[in-house]
């Protein structure tokens, strides 16, 4: 982490679970042992349904809600879908996109995340952006150029004065999920080639500022280790979000760095 320079974020992704009364219990509990006169700033992402019942339960706790994904028009014929203007309507601030699930079982391909991007920005929201290799490219020693593919298509046609809202996640896909972290070192070194990349399209200034989390299998355990490298700014948890003393003590170790 870099906190002269950027922002510490700490985001959960819930994914497909919790119901409204288990979030309820949630709120209850990590209302208690969240801490307090935090650096970072704290996310938890929940699925659609529940996102105005968690604007309301997580706010004295200082969380602030994020989407899972969103659509990238802005109205129109798309049954089943959500647009990042609803979103915002109902208190989201973050939405996580192109996530290795929804690029999995989606179809979620480069070109729709860059839209989703735009969409996203246009509505004043802020994108977390996966990106990640899987194991088989991290075996060809192919991960930076993935990496920096995904990260540019993602990009194109974002101007500079949006960037300063866009969080990239680095989640190499053997790590989700898996109980397998990247070491500290992979994914410092991963998380600096991302911030080179931008800082090519981009430039020095913007690059420093913009928060890039690492996610996968982070824990209670290696949450400290991930964070102390500089260009590691936070997290995208998965399991580890669902229990609120495993997620708080995520957040006190980006709080100690
Ligand atoms: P995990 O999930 O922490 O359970 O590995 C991370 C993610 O999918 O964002």
């Amino acid at each position: 982490m870099n906190r002269r320079y950027r922002k510490t974020i700490i985001a959960g992704n819930w994914k497909m679970n919790k119901t409204l009364s288990e979030m309820k219990a949630y709120a209850e509990e990590i209302h208690s042992i969240m801490p307090k006169g935090k650096w970072c700033e704290t996310v938890l992402c929940v699925p659609f349904v529940n996102i105005p019942s968690a604007v309301r339960l997580f706010k004295d706790c200082h969380i602030s809600v994020g989407a899972q994904n969103c659509h990238y028009e802005k109205s129109g014929a798309y049954t089943g879908e959500v647009t990042a203007e609803m979103l915002k309507e109902v208190g989201v601030k973050y939405v996580i996109l192109g996530h290795s699930e929804r690029r999995q079982y989606y179809n979620e391909t480069d070109f729709t995340v860059n839209k989703k991007v735009h969409a996203v920005l246009e509505a004043g929201l802020q994108p977390i952006i996966c990106v990640g290799e899987s194991l088989e490219q991290r075996e060809a020693a192919t991960t930076m150029e993935i990496i920096t593919y995904q990260v540019k298509a993602a990009l194109a046609g974002v101007p500079s004065d949006k960037m300063r809202r866009v969080i990239i996640a680095y989640e190499p896909l053997w790590a989700i999920g898996t109980g397998r972290t990247a070491t500290a070192e992979q994914a410092g070194e991963v998380c600096e080639g991302i911030r080179a990349v931008i800082r090519k399209l981009y430039g020095a200034r913007i690059a420093r500022a913009v928060t890039i989390q690492y996610g996968g299998s982070m824990n209670a355990k290696n949450a400290h280790e991930l964070l102390a490298q500089p260009d590691v700014d936070g997290g995208l948890i998965g399991g580890a979000a669902l229990k609120p003393a495993d997620f708080t003590a995520i957040v006190q170790a980006a709080n100690q760095e």
